[in-house]
């Protein structure tokens, strides 16, 4: 490898860089909002929600309160994106209604009509989702059910099944975030549910009827918080089939806050088995919560996080909206040693459109007025580097390789 930067090295993009497509022109008038990741005109945004890859549109839903920047009553705001890089804002798709309000869930194409929505021929989409009732809750009752809503002209309008909820469970009042996909081996739906600090699993033939499977967590990874926003995908390496389950867990986090642990190992329609002992997490950084994957993509595993955090999400100064996603990565299987573990990247449609070469000696360089790019950097693995971002203001946000201990960090203490 080649060394284009020694420790401290101040560094930026020059001038002379190319990109391969024009990146948007800065909001002058909101210079917080980000260019390149998906933020809502206004107001406050959460989880991603019901992603769903359909007649050649990537659906993003979202956890939204349109009254307000701060966490609030909740419906899911809808984004619709052909390259999952351009995204256009929708009318809202889910408002709360008398079970309650509309927390996170998921999304499928139902391509068999199992749910028997719509006419033969149709290709439903249904939305399985968390309704949390906040009436019975301050009654101390039990507060959150997993229902249903359905839409028959491709998400533009969508109808909630008239006989919500679909499952309740008298004994747990942490029992929400149902992430479902098709178990083909089987001929039916699996719902990946988070119960408190563990995952129970659910079966059904239609989408209507949910059967208990399993529950998977109570002695394996980070108990530091309330487990929540699962996923359960399935991914090959070297011709070798795994099942990689995805649990968000807040707080308990390796930075503090919201984060995100998965297991490796293997499922058979009825329970998850991991692989190993240890816990291991999607990131260090402390801005990828509630991350699920798209469903309907085929052989790809395509996931998109809240590129924030419970511990200061409702703080964040951005004036009239509030929080925003990640970019949307592309999931696949590594193996070190004899360890397999979980490879999240950016998708390659981003890598495409926002690729610079930078010039590349070690040096202070001004940053090109562009509010967005990608930094590539090579540097010898046999020392120290880092370099260091830093604005007119004296904040700065060093990232940085140590050699000794072979870890790249962030370090963003005296950054605002
Ligand atoms: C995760 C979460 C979910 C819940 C939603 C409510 O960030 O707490 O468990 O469904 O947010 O907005």
């Amino acid at each position: 490898m080649r060394c284009l930067c020694t420790a401290l090295a101040f560094f930026a993009i020059y001038s002379t860089a190319t990109a391969q497509a024009t990146p948007p022109p800065p909001d002058t008038a909101d210079p917080y909002r980000p260019a390149l990741h998906f933020s809502p005109r206004q107001h406050w945004i959460n989880d991603p929600n019901g992603m769903v890859y359909h007649k050649g549109v990537y659906h993003l839903f979202f956890q939204h309160y349109p009254q307000g920047t701060t966490w609030g009553p909740m419906h899911w705001g809808h984004a619709t994106s052909k390259n999952l890089v351009h995204w256009q804002e929708q009318p809202i798709k889910l408002f709360p209604d008398s079970l309650g309000y509309i927390f996170s869930g998921s999304a499928v194409a139902d391509v068999h009509r199992t749910s028997g929505f719509g006419q033969p021929g149709d290709t439903p989409l249904v939305a399985i989702f968390t309704h949390h009732n906040p009436l019975t809750e301050k009654r101390g009752r039990n507060f959150q059910y997993q229902s249903l809503a359905y839409s028959l002209d491709d998400g533009a309008t969508w109808h909630k099944y008239a006989a919500n909820p679909v499952l309740a469970d008298s004994n747990s009042s942490d029992f929400r975030d149902p992430k479902v996909f098709w178990y083909a081996p089987q001929r039916k739906w699996i719902m990946t549910l988070a119960t408190k600090d563990c995952i129970s699993f659910y079966s059904s033939p239609n989408l209507r009827q949910w059967q208990f499977e399993s529950v998977f967590g109570k002695t394996a990874g980070a108990h530091g918080g309330v487990w929540e926003c699962p996923d359960l995908i399935d991914l090959e390496l070297n011709g070798q089939h795994y099942w990689v389950l995805i649990v968000n867990l807040n707080p308990g986090a390796p930075n503090g806050g919201s984060g995100t642990q998965y297991f490796v190992g293997q499922f058979d329609g009825h329970q998850f088995t991991a692989l190993h002992t240890d816990t291991r997490w999607m990131d260090y950084g402390p801005d990828n919560y509630a991350g699920v994957t798209w469903s309907n993509t085929g052989q790809q595993r395509l996931l998109i996080g809240w590129m924030s955090n419970w511990d200061y999400a409702n703080q964040v100064p951005t004036g009239r909206w509030r929080n925003a996603m990640t970019v949307a990565r592309q999931l696949s299987l590594q193996q070190v040693g004899k360890e397999v573990y979980l490879r999240s990247e950016p998708v390659q449609q981003l890598q495409q459109q926002w690729q610079w070469q930078t010039a590349g000696q070690a040096s202070t360089q001004p940053l090109p007025t562009s509010k967005a790019y990608t930094l590539r950097w090579q540097w010898s693995t046999a020392q120290a580097a880092s370099m260091v971002l830093r604005n007119a203001a004296g904040e700065q946000v060093t990232i940085g390789y140590d050699a000794a201990t072979h870890q790249l960090y962030i370090d963003r203490v005296y950054s605002s």
